[in-house]
């Protein structure tokens, strides 16, 4: 069995990718692995003595097994709260795939397993015309696809399986993550949702009312991550 890294992409922005980024590490690192993640690209980020700083980096950073810097957790930053290829021309950045590969293999190097956040849902335009899918072909990654639960999220995940499949990334599994509080029909929707997509279902997140960021370990069923390190059984 190989230490798997994966690409973690969202059904929208919001719908708590950073959130399962954190409980996907938290549950490997149980397991004594060292487990780091990483931003590649991030906007809407606060300048902070001079640096333009991420939140969801942050988080990351905050949740490593490594002391890594932010700049090699988010390698690109934008202040614009906008998608990034607009911020990019907004303030005369243009986006490097060469930066972002090159921090991803120095996280590579100090950490057993890499968690990637994408931006947004998956055809959000990170930099031109390239998105979710040229990053995790080019760090070559599985899919871990966060969905929203909540009224709509039928169609925005059915879309972005179809479209991670077409794009010809693997998806390794999904993970149901209870955003709204008062959407009534969660049980019916994930289980709508389960027939419909043939990777599994790696975790059931609750709403956390009272959100406790060490402790979102309990969530993610490290044997089924685990189960699909073997690569005959990433769903293409
Ligand atoms: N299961 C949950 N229970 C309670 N709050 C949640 C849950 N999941 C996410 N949230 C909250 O919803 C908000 C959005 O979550 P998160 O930042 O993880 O989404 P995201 O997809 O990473 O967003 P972005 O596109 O900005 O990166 C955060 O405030 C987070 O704490
Ligand atoms: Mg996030």
């Amino acid at each position: 069995m190989k230490n798997q890294s994966y690409f973690i992409a969202g059904t929208d922005t919001g719908v708590g990718k950073t959130l399962i980024t954190l409980s996907i590490m938290q549950s490997l690192q149980k397991t004594g692995l060292s487990v780091c993640g990483m931003k590649p690209v991030a906007s809407g980020c606060d300048l902070v003595n001079g640096d333009l700083v991420s939140e969801d980096a942050t988080l990351i950073k905050k949740h490593g097994s490594q002391d890594l810097p932010l700049k090699v957790i988010n390698p690109l930053a934008y202040k614009n709260p906008c998608s990034p290829n607009i911020a990019a021309e907004i303030e005369g950045k243009m986006m490097d795939m060469g930066l972002v590969v090159q921090a991803y293999d120095e996280i590579q190097s100090l950490a057993d397993i890499v968690l990637v956040e994408g931006v947004g849902g998956w055809r959000s335009p990170c930099f031109s015309s390239l998105g979710m899918a040229d990053i995790a072909k080019a760090l070559k990654l599985p899919v871990i696809l966060v969905v929203g639960i909540k009224l709509g999220c039928i169609n925005h995940a059915l879309l972005s399986v179809e479209c991670i499949l077409r794009d010809n990334v693997n998806l390794a599994g999904w993970v149901a993550n209870m955003v709204a509080p008062d959407f009534k029909y969660t049980e019916e929707t994930v289980n709508y949702i389960k027939g419909q997509i043939k990777a599994p279902l790696l975790g059931t997140v609750p709403y956390l009312a009272t959100l406790d960021y060490q402790q979102l370990h309990p969530y993610i069923s490290v044997q089924d991550l685990m189960a699909d390190n073997d690569d005959q059984k990433l769903m293409i």
